[in-house]
């Protein structure tokens, strides 16, 4: 009876030793040097002082940041915004700092790194852990199709909105994309149905998970190797990642299937045609998109593309109905988070379908509208 008392005893040590030496080499593995860590967030956009996020109002009389958009473009603005001042949550109380980048202190605070609460402009109010509240918080756009609802209120499909403009999604809303319909970022159909959080597979599922905190880059696996090749057998490194497929299906029907990058950008091609199939025989005022502010054009000699003439901002485009809203919309999103096809491809995919479905019911579209996700 004491020899098995003292075996049980000897079998409790062992247990606690072992478990002693994983957790200390648990923690080794984690906790990075913190020199380290400053020189990956030195090199990262976070940092760029210079970028356009934070010198955008450089010019301004006064040089500051407004209150609307400080919460994302100045550290200052965002602490204000967490109430990590002092002031009230969730608002942002007065404008910011320009030049302000997202330093260390920014995201290491009693608030942020308590944050579970993020409000998309769409109006829905998700939970989340704080690592990804934080980044969402930012990362979340700054108008839903909401606000194309709003504002094509009262109009028939195709009647022209007077002193309509643009409404777009704004920039890196990468947390909206991977909520799905959870976020209701997009223009959904009420009649369709939408994807919600993009689940992915085990591991890849924040925004930590993949992004490192610091750098932005994505993670490796522990042994050094690409994140993504675990599971996805034709990728040694970052240039592959476009041409990663999982579901083989060649949505935009050009008879290849591609990774989901290209397959959206298919899909995406088949519903610009149509938007400016649309504009030119409904609207009676050709169209084009160019990848500067404002982004939609008048073609104003139709000739299908937007020339240097035609990129001034007087020419913005101008002629919107609810339905060329409501599609140009779902364009633009499918565009703004360039990184859409890893965050939430299917969603990306079902706006624009059902995009290209709105615009078939009035002009000729070349799609195969049963390939939606
Ligand atoms: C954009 C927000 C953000 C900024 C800016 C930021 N961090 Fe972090 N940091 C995080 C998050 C999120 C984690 C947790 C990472 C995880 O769990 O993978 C973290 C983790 C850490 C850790 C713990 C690391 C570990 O391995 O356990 C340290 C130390 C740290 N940060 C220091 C810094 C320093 C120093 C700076 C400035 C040079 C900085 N951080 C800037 C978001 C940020
Ligand atoms: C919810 C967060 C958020 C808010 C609020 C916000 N922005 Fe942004 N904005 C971003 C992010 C994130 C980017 C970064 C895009 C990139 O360069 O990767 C960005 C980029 C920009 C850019 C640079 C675009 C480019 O092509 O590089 C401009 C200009 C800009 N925003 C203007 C504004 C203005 C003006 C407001 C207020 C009316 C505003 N933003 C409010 C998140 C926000
Ligand atoms: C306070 C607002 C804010 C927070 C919090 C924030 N970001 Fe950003 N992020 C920005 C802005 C603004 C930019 C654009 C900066 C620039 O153009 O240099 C950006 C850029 C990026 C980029 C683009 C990098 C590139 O090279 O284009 C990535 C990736 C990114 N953030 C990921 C994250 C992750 C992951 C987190 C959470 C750990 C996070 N961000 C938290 C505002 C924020
Ligand atoms: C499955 C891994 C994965 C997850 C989860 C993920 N990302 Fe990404 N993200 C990527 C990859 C890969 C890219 C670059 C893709 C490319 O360049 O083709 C990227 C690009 C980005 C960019 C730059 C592109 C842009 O919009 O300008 C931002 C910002 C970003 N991610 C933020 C986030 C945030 C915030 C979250 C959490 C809500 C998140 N990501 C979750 C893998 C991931
Ligand atoms: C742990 C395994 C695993 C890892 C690691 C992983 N993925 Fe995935 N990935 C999957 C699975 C499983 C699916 C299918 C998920 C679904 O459709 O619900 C998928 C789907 C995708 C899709 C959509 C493809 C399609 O045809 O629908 C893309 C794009 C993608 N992954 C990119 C990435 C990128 C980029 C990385 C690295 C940052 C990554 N994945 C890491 C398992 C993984």
């Amino acid at each position: 009876m004491k020899k098995y008392a003292f075996l049980i005893f000897l079998l409790i040590i062992v247990f606690l030793l072992t478990g002693w030496i994983y957790s200390i080499n648990a923690h080794k593995s984690q906790s990075e040097p913190v020199q380290q860590i400053s020189t990956k967030w030195w090199g990262s956009a976070h940092a760029d002082i210079a970028a356009e996020a934070f010198t955008h109002w450089n010019e301004d009389e006064p040089a500051e940041v407004p209150q609307y958009c400080a919460k994302c473009h100045s550290g200052q603005g965002f602490i204000d915004y967490l109430g990590q001042d002092g002031s009230e949550a969730f608002s942002v109380d007065e404008p910011a700092a320009i030049e302000s980048v997202i330093s260390c202190e920014v995201c290491h605070n009693e608030q942020a790194e308590q944050l579970s609460t993020v409000n998309y402009p769409s109006g829905a109010s998700v939970a989340l852990e704080p690592n990804d509240a934080l980044c969402a918080t930012c990362h979340s756009g700054l108008d839903a199709g909401t606000a194309v609802v709003d504002a094509t209120l009262g109009f028939t499909d195709d009647e022209i909105i007077p002193d309509g403009s643009f409404i777009t999604p704004h920039y890196a809303f990468a947390s909206a994309t991977w909520l799905g319909s959870e976020g209701n970022a997009g223009y959904e159909y009420t009649q369709k149905e939408y994807v919600g959080r993009f689940e992915h597979a085990v591991g890849v599922q924040t925004c930590t998970q993949c992004h490192d905190a610091h750098s932005l880059h994505i993670n490796t696996t522990q042994e050094g190797a690409d994140l993504c090749s675990t599971c996805h057998s034709n990728v040694t490194s970052y240039s592959d990642y476009r041409n990663i497929t999982f579901s083989g299906i060649d949505y935009d029907n050009d008879g290849v299937v591609e990774g989901m990058y290209h397959e959206i950008e298919g899909v995406r091609s088949i519903l610009y045609q149509a938007m400016q199939r649309y504009a030119s025989e409904v609207l009676g005022e050709s169209i084009g998109w160019l990848d500067q502010y404002p982004y939609l054009f008048k073609d104003s000699n139709s000739d299908g593309v937007i020339s240097e003439e035609e990129a001034a901002f007087s020419n913005a485009y101008s002629s919107f109905s609810p339905r060329l809203m409501r599609t140009a919309f779902n364009f633009q999103f499918s565009l703004k988070d360039p990184a859409g096809y890893v965050h939430n491809g299917k969603y990306v995919l079902q706006l624009l379908f059902d995009s290209i479905e709105d615009l078939s019911d009035v002009v000729a579209v070349d799609c195969d509208l049963s390939l939606r996700p």
